[in-house]
């Protein structure tokens, strides 16, 4: 795959031309290009829109051409060229117009931030990585909470694309990827330092991916993999069995999959949500209760994630032994201790191999709700309303 830069010139100020020329052959080199033709004579053999002279340079990739021209030496070098020749510019990319990814990316963190689109080469696929053509992205809180700042303190890098889950088809795999192959269609919860998928392409590593079944239709495949990975491993945290188990903030996608992952292995669920959510909630088999219903002490354990001062009935409802894992705040250890208890803050993790068995394992998982279907490009309003819209089930993004 290569990438040529091309140009044709007329000189008007040879002077300060050739000082130009005299300087740009080693940015040329240093960025990895070789000149393939080096301002040779051009002959018109019809129409009269060529110039005189003709330059041809060819870079590895896309990447390392646009890398050379945005370069700031050669934006201090561009100046003596424009004053001193007319030129027209471009490049060929022999890698197919498809390499280019439109994301939709912040600059910072901050309420005030929006997400603008910005359309550039993609860089050259990891050995370990999928590049993947999302069909449908799939929203979660932490998107918003990530573009607000509030897991500033993870490494995130600028500009930064959000997005953490969705299903798409593998466009290209790495070098060392084994076990997917360009055309099949992949569902993926991708590291939130890394994101990527409010975007027309997104390069996920391979090992936080898992082949789609046919029978999956695409909400699911795409708002599945943080809430199922969250809810399982949520509950996984647990050391004995379950008997009696109690999730507050049931009608949610993390609390719906959690009710029903929990229901095959508990004798009782017992679930906490609003009164309009509570027909959901039952048909997943959540037996609902109000926070004040909620039993003292005998349940072994209780997923938080509402959050806020609800956890003080989580708490009191822990049973000896049990184990109380909040998804959205950080917990009182030495709290829980005392009702010889466990309390943990936990934070799921990307898990393709995991994602897989879960898939295989929960044919009968609950069909998300379809709160709102967007274009791509409506991305802002998509996160407005998961912030501030208090809505019923899942907000998908369509590239
Ligand atoms: N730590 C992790 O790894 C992890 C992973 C996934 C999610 N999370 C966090 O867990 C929480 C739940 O995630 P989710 O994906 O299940 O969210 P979700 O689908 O949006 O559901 C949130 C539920 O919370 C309730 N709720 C209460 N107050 C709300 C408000 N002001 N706006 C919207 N909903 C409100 C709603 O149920 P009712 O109306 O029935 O009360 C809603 O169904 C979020 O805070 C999310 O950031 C953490």
């Amino acid at each position: 795959m290569a990438a040529y830069f091309i140009a044709t010139i007329d000189v008007e100020d040879s002077k300060t031309f050739d000082l130009y020329r005299s300087l740009n052959p080693s940015l040329v080199e240093a960025a990895g290009g070789k000149y393939l033709v080096k301002g040779l004579p051009l002959t018109a053999l019809e129409g009269d829109d060529l110039r005189s002279r003709f330059v041809m340079i060819e870079f590895a990739s896309e990447a390392a051409l646009e890398r050379f021209y945005n370069s700031p030496e050669y934006a201090a070098l561009k100046p003596l060229r424009q004053r001193s020749a007319k030129s027209s510019i471009g490049y060929v990319n022999t890698d197919s117009a498809t390499s280019h990814r439109t994301g939709y990316q912040i600059p910072r963190f901050g309420d005030d931030v929006v997400l603008e689109p910005v359309t550039s080469a993609m860089p050259e696929l990891g050995p370990d990585d999928l590049r993947i053509q999302p069909t449908l992205i799939s929203l979660n809180p932490v998107d918003w909470k990530i573009q607000a700042g509030i897991l500033a303190a993870l490494p995130f890098a600028f500009p930064y694309t959000p997005g953490a889950e969705g299903v798409g088809i593998i466009e290209a795999v790495g070098t060392d990827v084994v076990g997917f192959r360009p055309g099949q269609r992949v569902m993926a919860f991708s590291s939130l330092v890394r994101g990527g998928w409010f975007a027309n392409k997104v390069d996920v590593s391979a090992s936080q991916c898992a082949l789609v079944p046919d029978s999956i239709p695409d909400e699911q495949a795409a708002a599945f993999n943080v809430p199922l990975l969250t809810a399982h491993q949520a509950i996984k945290l647990h050391p004995g069995a379950v008997k009696r188990a109690l999730v507050i903030g049931a009608s949610g996608s993390v609390g719906s999959i959690a009710t029903k992952l929990l229901g095959h292995i508990a004798e009782s669920v017992d679930a906490i949500c609003s009164p309009g959510n509570a027909d959901h909630v039952a048909a997943l088999g959540g037996n609902v209760v109000t926070p004040q219903e909620a039993a003292e002490g005998r349940y072994d354990f209780v997923l938080d994630a509402a959050g806020g001062p609800i956890i003080e009935t989580a708490y009191r409802s822990l049973a000896k032994g049990a184990t109380l894992v909040s998804i959205v705040q950080p917990v009182d250890e030495e709290r829980a201790r005392s009702a010889s208890a466990q309390a943990i803050r936990y934070s799921a993790q990307p898990d393709g191999g995991q994602l897989s068995d879960l898939m295989a394992r929960h044919p009968d998982l609950p069909a998300p709700r379809v709160a709102a279907t967007l274009p791509l490009a409506e991305v802002n309003t998509a996160l407005h309303l998961l912030k501030y819209g208090r809505v019923r089930g899942k907000i998908f993004l369509k590239p």
